[in-house]
């Protein structure tokens, strides 16, 4: 058996004894009486009775080790040709700081706060002003719209929002005041309190009495100290897309996350403290909240918070300039970057200019990794590229090539074994185990590893009924794979109507949701069509109430328009076909993973229950006009 393997082993028969060593690497206030706590089963707890806090663990106990002139945080933003490091000290400083205008406004341990920002360092410091407080954050991702923004703060009531005059999309202003206005005039709930970044590039204008402009603020404010919290208490909410377009509050502890994402910089990503780790992901997504802020600095290590695209800004070299600039040792990132820099510089010459030989490691994961993609990054960097498999829910990779344990051999398409903490079945719809190499649901043993989610917020009957009860005593991935006869898992498609764009994780359903509210609209399906770039791109078919004789296009038009208004750019909804029928299993099912199946120009089967099979060649005629379907 390899170190991975007996690893692995231990983690999964004796979880206390694993979980309490790595707890070791956390500081507490108070010990916790359990490591597993299963009185709830099968609702679990982590290093129950304990107290922490994780700011502390972040940021404070770096400095009060001697480490706090170390750099902790460096932007770097082309965007604005800024670049500036930040310590440990002056990080906890600035934190300390804000966490006191927090305070101020009333916001306490419990209570939660949205963070409604691009990627600026103030972003990273309202986070952990949060955390410092117990108070719970809830971050946005900037390419929602107002009404994505008015659901979460409905769902979330927020006590303060944090939030900045725009962000910057590669050429573009965007500003955020109008749509924060826009999303708490929407609210039932009033957050009767914004701080608000005021960036030179865009002055937002301030409502009197519920604006305080963040420098103001900063400026009069008093240093406040960490709050110890229960290890259980809750450290963020952070939305994400279900099966409908009520989005789902993914909830994160104290404890169980510090422990798990303090570990898994060294074993998982294989480095140490003091190194440059760099994800180039978003602050609002779960990369982002794990990988750009808790992790490396918990572990001690620098953060790269860059604020550009792979692409655009201003060049495919950016990547390779910052990696060169600020020295990083392991980059990780989202596929769908890989191959937008691929596109632009297919012979990798930007790579020439600059000295990449820091890097030791590429780790992706948000989709699969297509082998193209793959094996133009390991040709070029000279490094392995490593496939890593994790959702929002799980806050930290089920599957892993574990760099800092053991390096086991690379097989394409595979995120490798279930790292230590997971183990993973596959089953068939009945509940029974597949044989190896064949396709079934993914679903991981109860309990899940410290670190993933031990609810939703405010949702508990659908965090049972979605992830619980499927398969009783297993947390449904809603992926579908296999594992081979090596243990090797095969992450294939999602099992429910979720699609993957740039990364992005988006519902179909949402998007369905908001077509079906057009006027003339009578019944529509989104599918994800494979994109070359973005990996996925939803794609929606209309069917129009009888007797609408308005012109197609512009139905069209506005339905993509209402996409972009409802749900966000991020979306990335620009097509969409008037079709006479849609495709229905007799009982009155959408066809809609047929329908993908065709426009994929895969293999596909007529459905034994199909209701009218000449449907599906209308469908298919209309995906060809489109240029699917070939
Ligand atoms: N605020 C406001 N708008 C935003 C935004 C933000 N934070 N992020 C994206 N948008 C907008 C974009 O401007 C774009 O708008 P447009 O339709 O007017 O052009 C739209 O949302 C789609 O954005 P995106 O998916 O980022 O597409 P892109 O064409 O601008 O860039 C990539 C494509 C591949 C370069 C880009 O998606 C990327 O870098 N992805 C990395 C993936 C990633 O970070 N994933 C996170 C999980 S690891
Ligand atoms: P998110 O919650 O946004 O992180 O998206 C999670 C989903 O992205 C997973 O359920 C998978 O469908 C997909 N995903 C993430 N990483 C991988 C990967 N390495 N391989 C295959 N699919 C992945």
């Amino acid at each position: 058996m390899g170190e991975f393997d007996r690893i692995h082993e231990h983690s999964v028969s004796a979880p206390d004894e694993f979980w309490r060593d790595a707890a070791a690497g956390v500081d507490w206030y108070t010990p916790f009486e359990r490591v597993l706590d299963d009185s709830h089963a099968p609702l679990y707890r982590w290093f129950s009775g304990g107290t922490l806090n994780t700011c502390f663990n972040a940021l404070d106990r770096h400095v009060n080790n001697g480490r706090g002139d170390a750099a902790a945080l460096i932007y770097d933003s082309p965007v604005t040709d800024t670049v500036r490091t930040y310590s440990f000290a002056e990080l906890r400083d600035l934190t300390a700081r804000f966490a006191g205008v927090l305070a101020a406004l009333g916001v306490g341990k419990g209570d939660r706060v949205i963070v409604y920002m691009p990627m600026i360092p103030q972003t990273v410091i309202a986070v952990l002003a949060c955390a410092r407080l117990g108070a719970v954050h809830c971050v946005v991702f900037g390419g929602f719209a107002s009404n994505e923004l008015a659901v979460r703060i409905d769902d979330c009531q927020p006590k303060a929002i944090v939030s900045a005059s725009c962000g910057i999309e590669a050429g573009r202003i965007i500003e955020y005041k109008p749509l924060l206005d826009a999303a708490i005039e929407a609210a039932a709930h009033k957050a009767d309190k914004c701080v608000i970044v005021q960036r030179p590039q865009a002055q937002a204008p301030m409502h009197r009495g519920r604006d305080i402009d963040w420098d103001e603020a900063m400026a009069g404010a008093a240093p406040h100290d960490c709050v110890p919290v229960a290890a259980t208490d809750p450290l963020y909410i952070l939305y994400t897309s279900g099966t409908t377009g009520q989005p789902k509050g993914v909830v994160r502890d104290n404890g169980g996350h510090a422990v798990a994402l303090n570990w898994s910089m060294r074993n998982i990503y294989g480095v140490e403290p003091g190194e440059v780790y760099w994800a180039a992901s978003d602050v609002g997504w779960v990369v982002g909240h794990s990988y750009i802020v808790y992790a490396p600095l918990l572990a001690g290590n620098t953060s790269v918070l860059f604020e550009g695209k792979p692409v655009g800004t201003p060049d495919p070299g950016t990547f390779w300039r910052v990696i060169e600039q600020h020295k990083v040792s392991v980059l990780f990132t989202a596929p769908t970057a890989f191959r937008a820099i691929k596109k632009e510089d297919p012979g990798a010459a930007y790579l020439e200019k600059y000295d990449t030989s820091r890097l030791r490691a590429l780790f992706l994961a948000g989709e699969r990794t297509d082998p193209d993609t793959l094996e133009w990054a390991e040709k070029h960097l000279g490094v392995p590229v490593i496939d890593h498999w994790w959702q929002t829910e799980t806050g930290w990779s089920i599957c892993a090539n574990c760099l800092g344990i053991e390096m086991l051999p690379i097989k394409r398409g595979s995120p490798a074994k279930p790292a230590p903490g997971w183990e993973l079945r596959v089953l068939g719809e009945d509940g029974k185990a597949m044989p190896a190499a064949e396709i079934g649901a993914l679903v991981a043993q109860l309990p899940l590893p410290p670190g993933t989610f031990p609810t939703l917020w405010n949702a508990e009957e659908r965090f049972r009924s979605t992830y619980l009860e499927p398969f009783p005593g297993y947390y449904l991935t809603a992926d579908a794979g296999y594992i081979d006869e090596d243990g090797y898992v095969f992450v294939m498609a999602r099992t429910d109507d979720i699609i993957n764009v740039a990364g992005h994780r988006l519902s179909t359903g949402g998007m369905e949701e908001v077509l079906a509210a057009h006027a003339d609209v009578a019944e529509c399906a989104v599918i994800g069509v494979a994109d070359q770039l973005k990996g996925q791109l939803p794609l929606g078919f209309l069917v129009l109430n009888t007797g609408c004789e308005r012109e197609e296009g512009a139905i069209v038009q506005e339905v993509v328009q209402m996409v972009r208004e409802r749900i966000g750019p991020v979306a990335a909804f620009k097509t969409a076909t008037v079709v006479q029928r849609l495709p229905k299993t007799r009982s009155g099912k959408i066809l809609r993973g047929t329908m993908q199946k065709i426009a994929d120009g895969g293999q596909w089967k007529m459905p034994a229950t199909i209701d009218d099979p000449v449907i599906l060649d209308e469908i298919e005629a209309a995906l060809k006009r489109m240029g699917y379907a070939s």
